[in-house]
C-alpha cells in the first residue's frame, strides 16, 4: 500500500470511529487503539506533507489564532422558541396547532430535550463544511468555523448520499457534565479559573480567537434541525429529517421521540423530567415541534418565534439561604434596586451570593427582613430573585429595610414619583454610579460597540476622574490608560483602536447609545428611520415625535427632556467634534424610502397580503420588485408554497425573509440585528 492509500484509509477509519462514538454511541475500539490510528496518520502526514489534506482528522487540533470573528448574516434568522410553563399552556399550544390544521385530532409531534448549550449553524456546500457560525442575536452571528472544525462530532464532510448541495444544519454546542468536571479539574490543577457551569464553559470555549484552545475543550455538537435548505431535498416529517441527519453524520438526541396529541406531549415531559438528572448533559425543558414540515410552513412564525413549536420548561430551581444584608444598586437612569446579599448557595447550576428584591414595595409585600431565611430562585440566565421568606425561621432582631433619603453613592436626594414603584437618585450624571452605567451602555455591543471597555475599566476611569462623559473617551491616550491598574500596553492599544473604530457608526446606534430614558434599540431605529438625521430629531417637537410609529406620550416626553438639557447637547457636539459620524438620510416618509435602491423577489403566498399589495408597499418605500433571482437580488420574500425562486436564492446565498421581516424592513430600512 502506498503512503497515500494508507493515509486515506486511515482517515476513513478514524472518521468512522468518530461516527460510531459520537453519533451511534457505539464505539468498537478502545481509546488506545484510536490513538494509535491517529498517530500513524500524523506520522505519515509529517513524512509526506504533500499528502496532508485540509479535512484530515489530524487538522482538528486547531488552526492559527484569529484577530477577530467575522460577522455572518444568517440567510434564515435563527429564532427563539416561545415558552410554556404549565400543562395549560401546552394545551393551548396544541389547540392552536390543531385549529390551524383544520381541527385535526391527535397531531403528531417530534418531542426533544431542550439542550442547555449554545446554538450554532453549520453550512455544508457540496457536502463539505464551509462555514460555522454562532447564533448571535439571531440575525447576525460570528464566524467560528475554525473552532467548530475542532469538534469531532462536527462532520468535516457529509456521510452517505442524498444530501442537498447546500445544507445548513442547526444545533447546539454543549459540554457533557462529566467532561465539564474533567475540564474544571484541569483548570484547578493549572491554577486557572474554574467555570461556573457546562453552558458557560461551552460558550467560553467556542468564542476563543485561538482555535487550539477550543480544540483542547471536549465540546460536542448535537443537531436539532436545518436552516436554509431547499425543501425539495427533504423528507416530509421533522423526525425523518433528524433520521436523515444521523445518516449524514450528525448526532441527534437519543431521547427524541415522535408522540401523538396533548397526552403524548405531557407524558414525554414527565418521562424526560424523571430522566433529567441521569442524562449526560444539562437540559432546561423539552421542545415540541409539529412533525409535519408542510404543516410547519402553514403555521409559520409570529414575530421572532415559530407557531409550530414550543419549549416546555422545567420549573426554575429554588434554594434556601440566609439574607445577610440589603444593599442598593444604582442603575443607568438612577433607579435604586434593592439587592439581597446572601449566604452563598448553589442553585440553578451556579453559586449565588446576591439576588434582586426588585423594589421597596416588593420587600414590604413579601415582608423580607435582614437576617431572614429566604427562598431564592434562578432559571436560565436570568437574575436570581428572592421569592419569599420562611417566616417561622425569623430570628429576633431581624431588621426592616428602609429606602434612604439620599443616594448611597453620590448623596443626592432620592425621589419616588407617586405613580412609580421605583425610587431614583436625582443626581443624574453628577452621580458616579449613573455615569458609570451610562458609559457602559454607550460602549455596549449594540450601541457604539467599544470592545474592551468593561466594568472594571469604567470604574477606574470614572473614579480616577479621567472620564466624565462619553466624549471624554475619544480624548483618551495611551499614557493615561497604561497608568491604570491591570491594563497592559497591548490591551490599552486595543482599546484605543476599538474607540477609534467606533467613530464610524449608524444613526440608530448613536441614538441608542445616548441612553435616553425609554428609548431602546427598537425606538432608536424608528427614530433614525423617521427623522433620517440627528438634527431633525433634536429639533422635533412633541407633535412630530408622536408621528413616529410606537412613540407615545411617555417616550416623547423622555426625548424632549433629554434634548432640552444643555449638558446633553454639549456632549453630542463634543462627540461630533471628536469625529463620531454616521450616514444621514432623508426622512423615511419622503421619497427615497426605507428600501431605496434595493431589489426584491417575491415567491409563494404571503400570510396576510397579496403579491400586488406587497409590490406596491415595496415600491412606495423606494424598492424594486423583480421577477427573477440573481446575485443582484437583495432579498427574496418567501411565503408558503414557495417556488424554485427560493431554491435559487438559497443556492446563491441571497437572504430569504418572511412577511414580518419585510414589514420591518419597510418600516425601518433595516432588519433587527
Ligand atoms: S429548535 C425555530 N430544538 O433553544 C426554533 N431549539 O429558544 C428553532 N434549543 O436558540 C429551535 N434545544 O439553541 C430547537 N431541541 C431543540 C433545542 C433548541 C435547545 C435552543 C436553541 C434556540 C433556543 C430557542
Amino acid at each position: 500500500m502506498t503512503p497515500a492509500d494508507r493515509a486515506s484509509a486511515l482517515r476513513a477509519e478514524i472518521e468512522q470511529h468518530n461516527y460510531r462514538y459520537y453519533v451511534l454511541d457505539a464505539p468498537s475500539i478502545s481509546d488506545a487503539e484510536y490513538d494509535r490510528l491517529f498517530r500513524e496518520l500524523q506520522q505519515i502526514e509529517a513524512e509526506h506533507p504533500e499528502l496532508l489534506t485540509e479535512d484530515s482528522p489530524t487538522q482538528r487540533v486547531g488552526a492559527a489564532p484569529l484577530a477577530d470573528f467575522a460577522p455572518v448574516t444568517h440567510a434564515l434568522p435563527m429564532l427563539s422558541l416561545n415558552n410554556a410553563f404549565s400543562d395549560g399552556e401546552v394545551e393551548a399550544f396544541d389547540r392552536r396547532v390543531r385549529e390551524a390544521l383544520d381541527g385535526r385530532q391527535g397531531v403528531e409531534y417530534s418531542a426533544e430535550p431542550k439542550f442547555d448549550g449554545l446554538a450554532v449553524s453549520l453550512l455544508y456546500e457540496e457536502g463539505r463544511l464551509t462555514r460555522g457560525a454562532t447564533r448571535g442575536d439571531g440575525f447576525t452571528g460570528e464566524d467560528v468555523t475554525a473552532n467548530l472544525r475542532t469538534l469531532r462530532s462536527v462532520p468535516l464532510h457529509l456521510r452517505g448520499a442524498g444530501w442537498p448541495s447546500r445544507l445548513e444544519v442547526r444545533g447546539e454546542v454543549m459540554l457533557w457534565r462529566r467532561d465539564f468536571e474533567t475540564l474544571n479539574a484541569r483548570q484547578r490543577d493549572r491554577g486557572e479559573r474554574e467555570f461556573v457551569n457546562p453552558r458557560n464553559a461551552a460558550a467560553g470555549s467556542l468564542r476563543q480567537l485561538d482555535p487550539r484552545v477550543t480544540a483542547a475543550r471536549p465540546l460536542r455538537f448535537i443537531a436539532y434541525g436545518v436552516g436554509a435548505v431547499s425543501r425539495a431535498a427533504l423528507p416530509a416529517m421533522h423526525s425523518e429529517l433528524l433520521d436523515r441527519l444521523v445518516e449524514w453524520g450528525f448526532a441527534t438526541a437519543s431521547e427524541r421521540r415522535r408522540v401523538s396529541g396533548l397526552g403524548g406531549l405531557l407524558a414525554y415531559y414527565a418521562e424526560i423530567g424523571q430522566m433529567r438528572e441521569s442524562l449526560p448533559y444539562d437540559i432546561d425543558g423539552v421542545v415540541y415541534k409539529l412533525d409535519d414540515l408542510a404543516g410547519q410552513e402553514r403555521l409559520g412564525f409570529v414575530s421572532r418565534a415559530p407557531r409550530f413549536a414550543i419549549a416546555h420548561k422545567f420549573p426554575a430551581e429554588e434554594a434556601i439561604t440566609g439574607l445577610l444584608d440589603i444593599s442598593l444598586q444604582v442603575g443607568r437612569t438612577g433607579a435604586l434596586t434593592p439587592v439581597a446579599r446572601l449566604a452563598p448557595v448553589f442553585v440553578g447550576g451556579v453559586t449565588v451570593t446576591s439576588a434582586t428584591l426588585h423594589n421597596e414595595d416588593e420587600i414590604r409585600r413579601k415582608d423580607v427582613r435582614i437576617g431572614d431565611t429566604v427562598v431564592v430562585r434562578r432559571a436560565g440566565d436570568v437574575i436570581p430573585e428572592v421569592v419569599g421568606v420562611l417566616a417561622d425561621r425569623r430570628p429576633d432582631g431581624a431588621r426592616e429595610f428602609t429606602m434612604p433619603a439620599n443616594c448611597p453613592v453620590c448623596g443626592s436626594r432620592v425621589v419616588r414619583n407617586a405613580d412609580e414603584a421605583v425610587a431614583r437618585c436625582s443626581g443624574g450624571l453628577y452621580c458616579p454610579a449613573q455615569r458609570k452605567q451610562a458609559l457602559l451602555h454607550f460602549a455596549s455591543r449594540r450601541a457604539m460597540d467599544i470592545e474592551g471597555l468593561g466594568d472594571r475599566l469604567v470604574e477606574q476611569l470614572v473614579d480616577g476622574r479621567i472620564v466624565r462623559t462619553p466624549a471624554d473617551l475619544y480624548r483618551l491616550g495611551l499614557v493615561a490608560l497604561v497608568q491604570l491598574e491591570r491594563l497592559a500596553e497591548k490591551s490599552a492599544g486595543n482599546l484605543l483602536m476599538a474607540i477609534e473604530r467606533s467613530k464610524q457608526t449608524t444613526l440608530t446606534r448613536f441614538i441608542y447609545a445616548l441612553g435616553i430614558r425609554n428609548v431602546g434599540e427598537a425606538t432608536a431605529r424608528d427614530l433614525a428611520g423617521h427623522f433620517g438625521s440627528l438634527d431633525r430629531l433634536l429639533a422635533a417637537g412633541d407633535d412630530e415625535l408622536r408621528h413616529v410609529p410606537d412613540v407615545g406620550p411617555v417616550v416623547a416626553e423622555s426625548i424632549r427632556q433629554f434634548c432640552s438639557e444643555p449638558h446633553n447637547l454639549e456632549v453630542i457636539a463634543q462627540l461630533r467634534a471628536a469625529g463620531v459620524s454616521w450616514a444621514e438620510g432623508e426622512p423615511q416618509a419622503r421619497p427615497g424610502g426605507a428600501v431605496a435602491g434595493r431589489t426584491f423577489v417575491l415567491t409563494g403566498t404571503l400570510p396576510t397580503i397579496g403579491r400586488d399589495a406587497a409590490k406596491q408597499l415595496i415600491e412606495a418605500a423606494g424598492g424594486r420588485v423583480s421577477a427573477a433571482v440573481s446575485k443582484k437580488t437583495d432579498y427574496v420574500v418567501a411565503g408558503s408554497d414557495p417556488g424554485s425562486k427560493l431554491d435559487k436564492a438559497l443556492a446563491l446565498g441571497v437572504p430569504v425573509i418572511d412577511e414580518a421581516q419585510l414589514r420591518e424592513l419597510l418600516a425601518t430600512g433595516e432588519l433587527r440585528r
